[in-house]
């Protein structure tokens, strides 16, 4: 059967009552738990050495850069102890099938027991586990409540070394078991080879270099580009609730914002991507931000964790973190879809740096009461950590210790959980500063008149706060940690005015639920962007039982499904741009406007290609794509708008970019140059190119003399 019309019925049956419907376009409400399925549990030890690829695994468990034994199987059977520690999404390492044969690097081996060297996109690792194993997973996890997220990495295969044709598997792609390409027989080049990256600022080494050794995929390639679609309908169909793309900043955006948008057409879920960023000073700061805006694809919070890190474990001021908390505001479009963390599997844990669990409990008090998806990385509810050789990569990967249910952390965790799920404020709220110092940080986040305050002290000394002005209505309010740490119950006056004296080491949450809003309120629109006739998620509060409208600008959309507090819709034929989207109940109460961006139609990525550029091309030259589709800036010659720059090839006489643009449609386009802030169009009449219905795009352009 065609893939397509599969995954339509998929849909179908999703969707229609009784059958499992996923809610999977928004995480606001969610808890993510990191996995690195290899080192979690051994849940069938069948699969440990298997004789695909044998002589990876160490029972011994000392070689830390092999398999450990940890599968699907595993996973499963601690599903209950995820959900009793309010977990309600599972990120696991990248389940598909990897290299089978062992890298030795200065005699240390290596196999892809993390998962991020791939050998065959459209079948499961066999360490991990059979499809059926994963099938029952989802399944397993989707009877509990609880997402799958797939770790996806699309940018490169495995190690290859072309100056040893012996090394390992040469980068080998195979295609569900047949044999594709490799790094030295490369004829139909699925793969750049432009030596590896050096400058990982520089936005041209990074995407089209290899990362160290790994076999860098040219998804310019039709070939590579119907192959990762392929892959994602295998997944999706398998279940898949969740995409985390691995090494975004290593491919393009154009390539990366198509296929953000065929997952959305095909089945809505929520996709973040790895940008690491260390400060907000990095060159590639502004591309970061951009690409979070523009691809459908949101982000790990690398700035909050940086900042995080620094003020509990460094014990910096909680003036940086709440720099970082508005810097991120401002600057990202959707800063409540960010996915922030403590630690991951690429650094060093919390424990590590500073083994104080009272600071760790207070981060993650933090953690989960400002915006965006909180995810715990496996075992840090069992304060799991190892800490041989400053305890980063692949120390931060021990094995599961214990699955204790009654550390502080877990209990912790699980409380928050449940605030966070419970509560709009947690999911959509502003967030306000009360008070700070180096140590004391008083915050408070509202939606409508729901209300969330915070209080940390993470010094030794007690802090006294008097006549601090809240949100919460008068009354008595009690510590929603029930004292976990040492938080206790405040009163608030008449003037919603609170003294208090915060003890050592200590975090208070005080909470307020509205209960039933007067008024339609909107949180939350997931996809932020999308098509004509995809389905939105539209959630927040006071929307009523009665059916209203949601409108696209001024175009009212279909309904699918109404409640008080999410409608489902599909978005009707508009104009593509950034549209508002509203809500009207049926006795005319209009809610706030959320911006979204609507695409002008599916999406195809297109390499444009400038030959003959004047060899002496002046460095300071910007090249940037206009044309007259939103997807080009329609027109414009703001080049926060328009698409690029341009890269210049490395002999220097090429302009090339991709972009993604509405298939099987007529578009204009021509470049421009900025140089000194002068901007100078390419001459002559607008170019013309007819956009493939499907595949890639090519567009090569023989450039004349100016
Ligand atoms: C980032 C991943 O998180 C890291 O662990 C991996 O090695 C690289 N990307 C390459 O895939
Ligand atoms: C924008 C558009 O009017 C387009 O048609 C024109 O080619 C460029 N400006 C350059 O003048
Ligand atoms: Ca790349």
């Amino acid at each position: 059967m065609n893939t397509k019309l599969l995954i339509l019925i998929l849909l179908k049956v999703y969707n229609s009552s009784g059958g499992p419907y996923f809610y999977r376009e928004s995480y606001k409400s969610d808890v993510i738990y990191q996995i690195v399925t290899d080192r979690f549990f051994d849940g069938n030890t069948q699969n440990n050495d298997p004789s695909e690829s044998p002589h990876l695994y160490d029972p011994t468990k000392t070689e830390w850069k092999l398999y450990w034994g940890g599968d699907f199987a595993g996973i499963e059977r601690k599903l209950m102890y995820l959900r009793d520690l309010g977990i309600t999404a599972l990120w696991i390492s990248p389940p598909i099938d990897n290299t089978n044969v062992m890298v030795s690097y200065v005699g240390i081996p290596n196999g892809a027991y993390h998962g991020y060297w791939a050998r065959d996109f459209q079948r499961p690792e066999e360490h991990f586990g059979t499809w059926a194993e994963f099938d029952s997973l989802v399944a397993a996890a989707h009877r509990v409540g609880m997402k799958i997220v797939l770790d996806w990495a699309p940018n490169h295969t495995s190690p290859a070394d072309p100056l040893d044709p012996s090394f390992a598997e040469m980068g080998a792609i195979y295609n569900n078991g047949d044999y594709v390409a490799d790094y030295v027989n490369d004829t139909h080049r699925w793969f750049h080879h432009n030596g590896g990256i050096e400058d990982w600022d520089d936005a041209y080494e990074s995407q089209y270099l290899n990362i160290a050794d790994l076999a860098d995929f040219d998804h310019s390639n039709a070939l590579v580009n119907d192959y990762m679609r392929e892959s994602l309908l295998t997944w999706i169909k398998h279940g898949i609730d969740g995409i985390r793309v691995d090494a975004i900043k290593h491919m393009t955006r154009g390539w990366q914002t198509a296929m953000a948008d065929q997952v959305n057409s095909l089945m809505p879920m929520f996709m973040f991507g790895e940008w690491y960023l260390q400060d907000f000073k990095n060159p590639l700061y502004t591309d970061a931000i951009r690409f979070s805006n523009e691809s459908g694809i949101s982000q790990l919070d690398f700035l909050l964790n940086r900042s995080l890190r620094d003020t509990f474990i460094f014990n910096h001021t909680f003036q940086e973190l709440e720099d970082a908390l508005r810097l991120t505001e401002t600057d990202y479009a959707y800063e409540h879809n960010l996915v922030t963390f403590i630690d991951n599997h690429d650094m060093p844990r919390f424990l590590t740096e500073n083994n104080q669990t009272s600071l760790l409990h207070l981060a993650l008090a933090f953690l989960f009461t400002v915006r965006g998806t909180p995810c715990v990385y496996y075992g840090l509810e069992q304060y799991l950590h190892n800490d041989t050789s400053g305890g980063s990569d692949p120390w931060n990967r021990p094995m599961m210790k214990s699955f204790d249910t009654t550390t502080t952390a877990f209990r912790l965790i699980k409380i928050l959980s449940a605030l966070k799920q419970g509560h709009p404020a947690l999911q959509f709220g502003q967030h306000q500063l009360i008070s700070l110092d180096h140590e004391m940080y008083v915050y408070e986040r509202t939606f409508g008149t729901s209300v969330v305050l915070v209080a940390i002290n993470k010094s030794d000394k007690t802090h006294q706060l008097t006549e601090l002005q809240t949100q919460l209505p008068k009354g008595v309010y009690d510590d929603q940690l029930y004292g976990l740490l040492k938080g206790y119950r405040i009163d608030v006056d008449s003037n919603r005015k609170i003294s208090i004296n915060l003890p050592p080491g200590s975090a208070s949450i005080w909470s307020y639920i509205e209960q039933e809003s007067a008024f339609p309120i909107i949180g939350s629109v997931a996809p932020v962007q999308f098509r004509s006739g995809n389905r939105v998620a539209i959630d927040g509060s006071g929307f009523g039982n009665r059916q209203g409208t949601v409108s696209f600008g001024h175009t009212p959309s279909l309904i699918e499904t109404w409640s008080n507090n999410r409608v489902l819709v599909t978005v009707p034929n508009i104009t593509a741009g950034h549209t508002d989207v509203t809500v009207t109940l049926s006795n005319g109460s209009k809610s706030n406007s959320y911006s979204v961006r609507v695409l002008s139609g599916p999406q195809i990525p297109v390499t444009f290609i400038y030959n003959n550029i004047p060899v002496n091309n002046d460095s300071h030259n910007r090249v940037y794509l206009s044309g007259n589709v939103f997807e080009l800036g329609n027109w414009s010659s703001d080049p926060k708008v328009v698409q690029g720059p341009m890269f210049l090839s490395q002999n220097g006489t090429q302009w090339f970019f991709t972009v993604s643009l509405p298939a099987s449609t007529n578009i204009q386009f021509k470049y421009f140059v900025i140089n000194n802030n002068i901007i100078t169009w390419e001459q002559g009449t607008n170019r013309t190119y007819t956009v493939p219905a499907n595949g890639v795009g090519k567009v090569v352009v023989e450039r004349f003399i100016i």
